[in-house]
Protein backbone atom coordinates (compact mmCIF):
# COMPACT_ATOMS: atom_id res chain seq x y z
CA UNK A 1 0.00 0.00 0.00
CA UNK A 2 2.63 2.31 1.25
CA UNK A 3 5.08 1.90 -1.55
CA UNK A 4 2.03 1.57 -4.08
CA UNK A 5 1.16 5.40 -2.81
CA UNK A 6 5.00 6.59 -2.81
CA UNK A 7 5.37 5.09 -6.50
CA UNK A 8 1.95 6.86 -7.66
CA UNK A 9 3.44 10.57 -6.19
CA UNK A 10 6.65 10.06 -7.93
CA UNK A 11 4.62 9.00 -11.39
CA UNK A 12 2.21 11.83 -10.92
CA UNK A 13 5.84 14.61 -10.13
CA UNK A 14 7.63 13.32 -13.20
CA UNK A 15 4.16 13.90 -15.58
CA UNK A 16 3.53 17.37 -14.09
CA UNK A 17 6.26 19.42 -15.85
CA UNK A 18 4.84 17.91 -19.51
CA UNK A 19 1.20 17.84 -18.81
CA UNK A 20 -1.03 20.12 -20.92
CA UNK A 21 -1.25 23.54 -20.50
CA UNK A 22 -2.24 25.28 -16.95
CA UNK A 23 -4.56 27.76 -16.62
CA UNK A 24 -3.61 31.55 -15.30
CA UNK A 25 -5.74 33.17 -12.89
CA UNK A 26 -5.70 37.13 -13.37
CA UNK A 27 -7.36 39.82 -11.12
CA UNK A 28 -8.02 43.33 -13.01
CA UNK A 29 -9.72 46.12 -11.32
CA UNK A 30 -10.62 49.60 -12.57
CA UNK A 31 -8.68 50.79 -9.23
CA UNK A 32 -5.42 50.67 -7.79
CA UNK A 33 -5.16 48.22 -4.89
CA UNK A 34 -8.01 45.96 -6.42
CA UNK A 35 -10.46 48.78 -5.68
CA UNK A 36 -13.35 49.42 -8.50
CA UNK A 37 -14.82 47.40 -10.29
CA UNK A 38 -13.09 44.13 -10.61
CA UNK A 39 -12.92 40.68 -12.09
CA UNK A 40 -10.99 37.61 -11.23
CA UNK A 41 -11.03 35.02 -13.73
CA UNK A 42 -8.76 31.85 -15.12
CA UNK A 43 -7.95 32.14 -18.64
CA UNK A 44 -6.34 30.31 -20.66
CA UNK A 45 -2.62 30.26 -21.45
CA UNK A 46 -0.71 30.56 -24.57
CA UNK A 47 -4.17 33.00 -25.54
CA UNK A 48 -4.56 36.53 -26.92
CA UNK A 49 -7.66 38.47 -24.51
CA UNK A 50 -9.06 41.51 -25.19
CA UNK A 51 -9.45 44.02 -22.02
CA UNK A 52 -12.90 44.85 -22.34
CA UNK A 53 -15.62 47.29 -20.76
CA UNK A 54 -15.15 48.21 -17.96
CA UNK A 55 -11.65 47.66 -17.88
CA UNK A 56 -10.13 49.07 -21.44
CA UNK A 57 -8.58 52.62 -21.21
CA UNK A 58 -8.97 52.00 -17.28
CA UNK A 59 -6.99 48.75 -16.08
CA UNK A 60 -5.21 49.78 -12.58
CA UNK A 61 -4.77 46.68 -10.94
CA UNK A 62 -3.31 43.75 -13.49
CA UNK A 63 -2.58 40.89 -10.70
CA UNK A 64 -1.84 37.24 -11.74
CA UNK A 65 -2.75 34.98 -8.47
CA UNK A 66 0.35 32.42 -9.07
CA UNK A 67 4.00 32.07 -9.50
CA UNK A 68 4.13 29.89 -12.35
CA UNK A 69 2.59 31.73 -14.92
CA UNK A 70 3.44 35.66 -16.50
CA UNK A 71 1.18 37.45 -18.34
CA UNK A 72 1.94 40.13 -21.18
CA UNK A 73 -0.26 43.02 -21.40
CA UNK A 74 -0.16 44.85 -24.89
CA UNK A 75 -1.06 48.15 -25.86
CA UNK A 76 -2.76 46.85 -29.20
CA UNK A 77 -6.04 44.54 -28.97
CA UNK A 78 -5.54 40.57 -30.17
CA UNK A 79 -4.42 40.54 -33.61
CA UNK A 80 -3.74 44.25 -33.79
CA UNK A 81 -0.29 45.45 -35.62
CA UNK A 82 2.30 46.65 -33.28
CA UNK A 83 4.46 49.45 -34.73
CA UNK A 84 6.58 50.09 -31.84
CA UNK A 85 9.98 48.97 -31.83
CA UNK A 86 9.55 48.47 -28.30
CA UNK A 87 7.26 45.58 -29.34
CA UNK A 88 4.24 46.74 -27.62
CA UNK A 89 4.15 45.35 -24.47
CA UNK A 90 5.20 46.32 -20.98
CA UNK A 91 6.93 43.31 -20.59
CA UNK A 92 5.82 39.91 -18.12
CA UNK A 93 3.81 40.80 -15.34
CA UNK A 94 4.09 37.99 -13.09
CA UNK A 95 3.06 37.08 -9.35
CA UNK A 96 6.04 39.07 -8.16
CA UNK A 97 5.74 42.18 -10.25
CA UNK A 98 6.11 45.62 -8.24
CA UNK A 99 3.52 47.90 -10.11
CA UNK A 100 0.56 45.21 -10.69
CA UNK A 101 -1.53 47.01 -8.08
CA UNK A 102 -1.27 50.15 -9.85
CA UNK A 103 -0.81 50.15 -13.58
CA UNK A 104 -1.04 54.15 -13.73
CA UNK A 105 2.15 54.16 -11.89
CA UNK A 106 3.68 52.89 -15.38
CA UNK A 107 1.27 54.30 -17.63
CA UNK A 108 -0.09 51.43 -18.43
CA UNK A 109 -3.52 51.31 -17.52
CA UNK A 110 -5.05 51.21 -21.10
CA UNK A 111 -3.77 47.83 -21.54
CA UNK A 112 -5.73 46.20 -24.66
CA UNK A 113 -4.79 42.84 -24.22
CA UNK A 114 -2.94 40.08 -22.83
CA UNK A 115 -1.55 36.90 -23.01
CA UNK A 116 -0.60 34.85 -20.10
CA UNK A 117 1.63 31.90 -19.92
CA UNK A 118 3.92 28.97 -17.95
CA UNK A 119 6.87 30.29 -16.50
CA UNK A 120 9.49 27.64 -16.18
CA UNK A 121 13.34 27.42 -16.11
CA UNK A 122 14.32 24.44 -18.67
CA UNK A 123 11.99 25.69 -21.89
CA UNK A 124 13.38 27.20 -24.73
CA UNK A 125 10.22 28.26 -26.45
CA UNK A 126 10.89 31.68 -25.19
CA UNK A 127 14.34 31.96 -26.87
CA UNK A 128 12.91 30.25 -30.09
CA UNK A 129 10.16 32.72 -30.63
CA UNK A 130 12.94 35.53 -31.10
C1 LIG B 1 -2.15 50.96 -2.10
O1 LIG B 1 -1.24 49.99 -1.61
C2 LIG B 1 0.02 50.53 -1.29
C3 LIG B 1 0.91 49.37 -0.93
O2 LIG B 1 0.33 48.54 0.01
C4 LIG B 1 -0.16 51.52 -0.15
O3 LIG B 1 1.08 52.08 0.15
C5 LIG B 1 -1.12 52.61 -0.59
O4 LIG B 1 -1.36 53.48 0.48
C6 LIG B 1 -2.42 52.02 -1.06
N1 LIG B 1 -3.24 53.10 -1.58
C7 LIG B 1 -4.55 53.09 -1.48
C8 LIG B 1 -5.26 54.29 -2.07
O5 LIG B 1 -5.18 52.18 -0.96
C1 LIG C 1 -9.93 41.61 -30.08
O1 LIG C 1 -10.34 42.88 -30.55
C2 LIG C 1 -9.98 43.09 -31.91
C3 LIG C 1 -10.31 44.54 -32.25
O2 LIG C 1 -11.56 44.89 -31.78
C4 LIG C 1 -10.73 42.09 -32.79
O3 LIG C 1 -10.38 42.29 -34.13
C5 LIG C 1 -10.30 40.70 -32.36
O4 LIG C 1 -11.05 39.75 -33.09
C6 LIG C 1 -10.54 40.48 -30.88
N1 LIG C 1 -9.95 39.20 -30.51
C7 LIG C 1 -10.39 38.42 -29.53
C8 LIG C 1 -9.65 37.17 -29.29
O5 LIG C 1 -11.35 38.74 -28.84
C1 LIG D 1 -1.09 54.96 -8.78
O1 LIG D 1 -0.14 55.65 -9.56
C2 LIG D 1 -0.55 56.96 -9.93
C3 LIG D 1 0.49 57.53 -10.87
O2 LIG D 1 1.76 57.44 -10.30
C4 LIG D 1 -0.71 57.78 -8.65
O3 LIG D 1 -1.16 59.08 -8.99
C5 LIG D 1 -1.74 57.11 -7.76
O4 LIG D 1 -1.81 57.81 -6.52
C6 LIG D 1 -1.36 55.68 -7.47
N1 LIG D 1 -2.45 55.03 -6.75
C7 LIG D 1 -2.25 54.26 -5.67
C8 LIG D 1 -3.48 53.69 -5.08
O5 LIG D 1 -1.15 54.01 -5.20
Amino acid sequence: MKSFAVLAAATLALASPVAKRESGGLLLCTGANATGTCDYTVYPLDTCVNITAPFSGNTNTFAPDGEAFACYPYAMPCGGICTSPEGCTLGAIDFDYPNKFNLSAVQWAGVASFRCFTKTTTTTVETEEQ
